[in-house]
């Protein structure tokens, strides 16, 4: 298949303190668009990749990816998630019909067979993302109170990559720029549109890196793995 992939990486707010953003930072020395990116270069329903980035990373993040074959495009993010993953559909070869994938680069264990299964559902329903189920029990809150408790049997926790036919991404985007709108995942998009959005087995391993305790959690991941 021939899967277009946009690794979004040019979020502002995600420095964890340090002087890049989180998807530069080392992981066990290898940063994390770095992994993320190798995964999809591994995936056989991939044939191009695009990473998004912040303006001032672009000639950095080039460097970082020239050794994959799959890499079609560096650009500038946006302001927000949705306007990124807009620069980097604008990357899609012309006329390209097939699956796109939009991945936080702040995932970088995500594994080849878990992007394949989700080129696959998405070509198949038009919209497709990995799921995890939800292990707390959820509370709604307000003013500091317990409001209720949630039934968690019907919520499960969104991850990447979420993949669409790329016409269905367009069309919902289409219409949450046109009604300003903004989403917190592509998926929401769709929804948005009334159009079905079907779930595949998320993995615990692709979770998201977000604080440096995530980070320290990955790091001893990787050595344990490096020891079995
Ligand atoms: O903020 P959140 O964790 O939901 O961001 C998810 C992903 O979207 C991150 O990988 C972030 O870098 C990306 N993003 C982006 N451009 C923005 C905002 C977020 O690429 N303007």
């Amino acid at each position: 298949m021939n899967g277009l992939a946009i690794l979004v990486a040019a979020g502002r707010g995600e420095r964890m303190g340090a002087a890049r953003p989180k998807a530069f930072l080392p992981l066990a020395g290898r940063p994390l668009l770095l992994r993320s990116a190798e995964a999809f270069e591994a995936a056989g329903s991939v044939a191009h990749i695009v990473a998004v980035v912040p303006v001032e990373e672009v000639e950095a993040a080039g460097t970082m990816l020239r050794g994959l074959r799959k890499l079609s495009a560096v650009v500038p993010g946006g302001q927000r998630r949705q306007d990124s993953v807009l620069e980097g559909m604008k990357q899609a070869p012309d006329g390209f019909q097939g699956v796109v994938l939009v991945h936080d680069a702040a995932r970088p264990f995500v594994e080849p067979a878990l992007i394949d299964a989700v080129v696959s559902a998405a070509a198949a329903a038009g919209a497709a993302l990995p799921v995890t189920p939800v292990v707390d029990t959820l509370k709604r809150l307000r003013d500091g109170r317990v409001v209720e408790t949630v039934d968690r049997t019907e919520l499960g926790a969104a991850q990447t990559p979420q993949g669409f036919r790329f016409d269905v991404l367009a069309r919902a985007y289409e219409k949450a720029f046109r009604e300003g709108l903004t989403v917190t995942d592509e998926a929401m998009a769709v929804e948005r549109l009334g159009e079905p959005v079907v779930v595949v087995a998320g993995s615990q391993r692709n979770r998201k890196l977000t604080t440096p305790e995530d980070m320290a959690w990955a790091e001893s991941l990787l050595r344990e793995e490096a020891r079995a």
